[in-house]
């Protein structure tokens, strides 16, 4: 079984969506509720809608990705409505919702709006966007992280997780786990896209997205070895009730087998789950079952990292 427990929730399956991808309306998550991922994540809502940057704003290449989407969003009452219609219909399944907000007032304001809605579902604050222009990506101000940790938890106390930006230095690493260790944290999300990487067309001489003059982040195959540290360098260190979600570079079930023997309870598919679409999951089961029935594996814990280091 490919089955998990997140935040004392049961998943049917290990596997789903990344925020940002094939999660903007009802119509998205309805396919991803209808494949065979466990659950969804919306994409990130804010207090009011943003249209995003201009386009040409995300790009496909041969190993990956490349975006400066600039969070287009239909707004964060949007989206608790339609995670409410979900709930409704399906009422054993958890769903996760994720915001991000521009302030600390801001998210505060988000979880107040979620506290006071009918959600029952898993939250995921997004602290790692590298996309709004003039706006540095917040996990990478480690106080601004402890801040905005403090007030969301005086504001809320249903279960919640970070989605983080890579991490490429052990001593922060350690820094960062050691705030993240002061909250009642649900489970952290490793890792959003490596940030504002460029990808030029060499042919034309030119940027292929049109926000930031071309840079953006990185998703895909270049990003699974930066993914997998991350999600192994914080499972080493973070206390054992905040689980962890491994995104980045899953393109096959043997990604998601690496993912979850560095440590993640949970996978997110972005960038080949924008190239392939939703059947992407059914794919990907198929090939982690295939992987675990060769080595005698019968649920994910007997392999959840297990890591040997020499
Ligand atoms: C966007 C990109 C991200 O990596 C993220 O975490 C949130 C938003 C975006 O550009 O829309």
């Amino acid at each position: 079984s490919t089955a998990t427990k997140l935040a004392n929730r049961s998943f049917s399956n290990c596997m789903m969506n990344a925020a940002g991808v094939w999660c903007m309306d009802e119509a998205e998550l309805t396919a991803i509720d209808d494949s065979a991922a466990g659950t969804f994540v919306t994409k990130s809502g804010t207090l009011v809608s943003r249209p995003g940057n201009p386009e040409p704003r995300y790009y496909e290449t041969a190993l990956g990705s490349i975006n400066s989407m600039g969070l287009p969003n239909h707004g964060i009452d949007y989206y608790l409505d339609v995670v409410a219609a979900f709930q409704k219909k399906n009422p054993g399944k958890t769903y996760f919702l994720s915001c991000t907000g521009f302030s600390i007032e801001q998210d505060q304001t988000l979880l107040r709006k979620i506290k006071d809605s009918e959600f029952n579902g898993i939250v995921e604050l997004n602290l790692s966007c590298p996309n709004v222009p003039g706006k540095p990506q917040i996990g990478y101000d480690f106080e601004t992280v402890d801040q905005i940790l403090a007030a969301v938890f005086a504001e809320y106390d249903g279960p919640l997780g970070v989605k983080l930006p890579p991490y490429f230095d052990l001593v922060h690493f350690d820094q960062m786990a050691v705030i993240l260790n002061k909250y009642p944290l649900a489970y952290i999300n490793s890792i959003n896209s490596i940030g504002n990487g460029l990808y030029i067309d060499d042919e034309k001489e030119e940027v292929v997205i049109k926000p930031k003059n071309g840079f953006g982040g990185i998703g895909g195959e270049y990003v699974k070895p930066t993914a997998l540290a991350n999600v192994h360098a914080f499972y080493q260190r973070l206390k054992p009730e905040i689980q962890i979600i491994g995104t980045g570079g899953i393109t096959s079930g043997r990604d998601v087998f690496e993912h979850i023997l560095c440590g993640a309870s949970m996978v997110q598919v972005g960038t080949e789950l924008a190239k392939e679409g939703p059947q992407v999951f059914e794919r990907l089961t198929k090939e982690l079952q295939d992987i675990m029935a060769a080595k005698g594996y019968t649920t994910l814990a007997d392999f959840r990292g297990k890591l040997r280091h020499q």
